[in-house]
């Protein structure tokens, strides 16, 4: 199968979002990863006064995460899927945390506009058809000095990365997936990380899109080498045109 992009991305999504939340429930680490991910931004304690965006928030795991990390932030969530974002609009939140209907792509159609402090993107970039466009417009949308994390299914480039990420997916999500109905969207999970970037091909991405102070972080348990986050920052000051 070749992989799902925009719409067919989001109706797929439309129809799993109805067992998203019990799938990654059983996905060891998947909220505390998230909530180091979010730790991870290096933001104030707290986020008082604080914009935050949540990009590709699916059923607000990663905007949950944003909340508990940053409590006091305001915090934009948004996602393509209509499926995904009603069942995060449905969570009780608090009056902090609201949520748009938007792809990544037309965010200022939708009215959502910066500056941001922080852009939050969990599982999302491998999905998009144009990641460099997408991280220019994030770019654009932090305030200087804004920061970006990105967390995201990203190969370490071992062979055996590449196994472990095969053997999860074949032995345990696609069958369970395909019990709920959502095969062709597990399919295309395993694809889409496959060939899509590796871990420090991903961190030299942001770089290229203007992002500096870039790292490339782990996280643990089963995910060593196949979930990564990547900080990076929007260049304090803009370098002026000779
Ligand atoms: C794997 S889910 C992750 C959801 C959430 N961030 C989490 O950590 O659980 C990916 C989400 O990205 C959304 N998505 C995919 N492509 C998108 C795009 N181009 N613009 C906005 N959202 C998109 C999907 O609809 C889906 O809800």
């Amino acid at each position: 199968m070749t992989l799902l992009r925009d719409e067919h991305l989001a109706a797929a999504f439309d129809h799993a979002a109805r067992s998203y939340d019990t799938l990654v429930a059983a996905n060891p680490g998947y909220h505390a990863h998230l909530r180091r991910s979010a730790r991870r931004l290096g933001l104030p304690r707290g986020g008082e006064g604080l914009r935050v965006l949540d990009l590709g928030c699916g059923t607000g795991a990663s905007t949950a995460a944003l909340a508990e990390v940053l409590p006091s932030a305001d915090i934009t969530a948004v996602d393509a899927s209509a499926g995904m974002l009603e069942r995060a609009a449905g969570k009780t939140w608090p009056p902090n945390v609201t949520f748009t209907h938007a792809p990544a792509e037309r965010l200022a159609e939708a009215g959502v506009s910066g500056p941001f402090d922080a852009v939050f993107a969990a599982y999302l970039f491998r999905n998009v058809t144009d990641p460099d466009a997408v991280l220019r417009t994030v770019r654009d949308l932090l305030a200087p000095g804004g920061r970006l994390a990105v967390h995201e299914y990203t190969l370490g480039g071992r062979r055996t990365d590449r196994a472990v990420w095969t053997l999860v997916c074949r032995g345990v999500v696609q069958p369970a997936a395909t019990l709920l109905g959502d095969g062709d969207l597990y399919r295309h999970l395993w694809r889409s990380v496959v060939e899509f970037d590796t871990a420090d091909r991903f961190a030299d991405r942001l770089r290229e899109n203007g992002f500096d102070s870039v790292r490339r972080l782990p996280l643990p348990g089963w995910q060593t080498g196949i979930t990564h986050t990547f900080t990076g920052r929007r260049p304090a000051t803009t370098e002026t045109a000779r």
